[in-house]
């Protein structure tokens, strides 16, 4: 059975470098903390062109540690995309906030700047908007927005670290960034981590000072913070992985326009709709198909794994029901329609669409 992410194949393509990161890790004594985090830290700043780059434990904690240094209250409203992964909905939640649900352009999957506006009330604090599926968001519409309404704006780029929009990265934009190093996601570890992003120093000093028990002298707890922190050994499995980042995500543009090829030519399913002005990093390749149940039973049929994300909207989820908010028309066709196809730079999508063409 074809791998929905081939990590299998990527340790076998850098298993000596891999080999080398880890003995030099295991053998040093030193597993957390240490040189090993700083010099990811330091690349990931580098790389991405921001001045603070901060790991921490997961992506999830990397959204409630932003919000924590953001200064996030209790009763106060968040705006999040109402088609997304639940992370950024849940840390609102847990920190005491209320997540506000928006909808999503039908096309791009991406948060539609034209419908915050009605979100918006005197307890609205900040934005979270996700680089769904490795496309940033429109960055430069929603940071003009957030700042005619007095608001603080998070980029989620757990699905989008390498991203680019106008030339930029996407982890550029906004007060704060994250990503999530999730094994499967475009640079990912061997175990949880995250990253937090930004340009600003006193924020990365806040958020470094609640990542590590409130502390920035030894022992002299300012704040009640909490535990949050990548170990040394995923470090130094992502130093390895950044060496060929760039490399693989030209593979997973390479592979989504082979894909595109095969499927702009078939009727009632949509390839994904990418804008002029970004490069996506393809951590889901993911079509519309008004009939999904009939795509599912072809993947099926031809053996190539298939993901739903998402679906339902995270307003309609339980454990959000009692906020009543009101549906999100885009994001539930969403829902519907999207599936995703394995897209990783070790798919072999060629033979992926021989087989589709086979079972079709
Ligand atoms: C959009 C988005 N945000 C946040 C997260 C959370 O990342 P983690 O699993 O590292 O906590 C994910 C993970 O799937 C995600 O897709």
């Amino acid at each position: 059975m074809i791998p929905f992410v081939n990590l299998k194949a990527q340790r076998d393509a850098y298993r000596e470098e891999f080999l080398e990161a880890e003995a030099r890790i295991l053998d040093s004594g030193r597993y957390i903390g240490g040189e090993e985090i700083q010099a990811l830290e330091q690349e990931l700043a580098k790389y991405s062109h921001v001045n603070h780059a901060i790991c921490c434990a997961s992506g999830t904690d990397a959204l409630e540690l932003a919000m924590e240094a953001l200064g996030l209250e209790p009763g106060d409203e968040v705006i999040v995309p109402d088609f997304t992964f639940i992370s950024p909905a849940e840390c609102v939640s847990r920190l005491g906030g209320i997540p506000r649900f928006a909808d999503i352009d039908a096309s791009t999957f991406l948060l539609d700047p034209g419908k915050l506006e009605a979100l918006v009330t005197p307890k609205t604090v900040g934005i979270i908007a996700v680089h769904l599926f490795g496309q940033t968001a429109q960055m430069e519409v929603l940071e003009q927005f957030a700042k005619a309404n007095n608001l603080w704006l998070i980029g989620d780029a757990a699905q989008a670290f390498g991203a680019i929009r106008q030339g930029k990265h996407a982890v550029e934009y906004g007060d704060i960034s994250i990503t999530s190093f999730y094994p499967t996601k475009p640079l990912g570890a061997y175990g949880d981590g995250g990253a937090i992003f930004t340009n600003k120093g006193d924020l990365a000093e806040n958020i470094r000072k609640i990542a590590n028990h409130g502390m920035k002298e030894s022992y002299l707890h300012e704040v009640v913070g909490k535990n949050s922190r990548l170990d040394a050994l995923q470090a130094a499995i992502l130093r390895v992985k950044l060496r060929h980042f760039d490399a693989e995500l030209k593979k997973r543009q390479e592979n989504a326009a082979f894909y595109n090829d095969f499927f702009e030519n078939l009727e009632k399913i949509k390839a994904p709709v990418i804008e002029n002005s970004n490069i996506s990093t393809f951590a889901q390749y993911s079509l519309l198909a008004s009939d999904r149940n009939f795509w599912l039973s072809v993947c099926e049929k031809a053996k190539v794994p298939t993901a739903i994300y998402y679906p339902r909207t995270l307003s309609s989820q339980p454990c959000f029901k009692h906020l009543n908010s009101e549906p999100n028309i885009c994001a539930q066709n969403a829902c519907k329609q999207a599936f995703s196809l394995p897209v990783c730079a070790f798919t072999d999508v060629e033979a992926i669409v021989n087989s589709l063409k086979k079972a079709l």
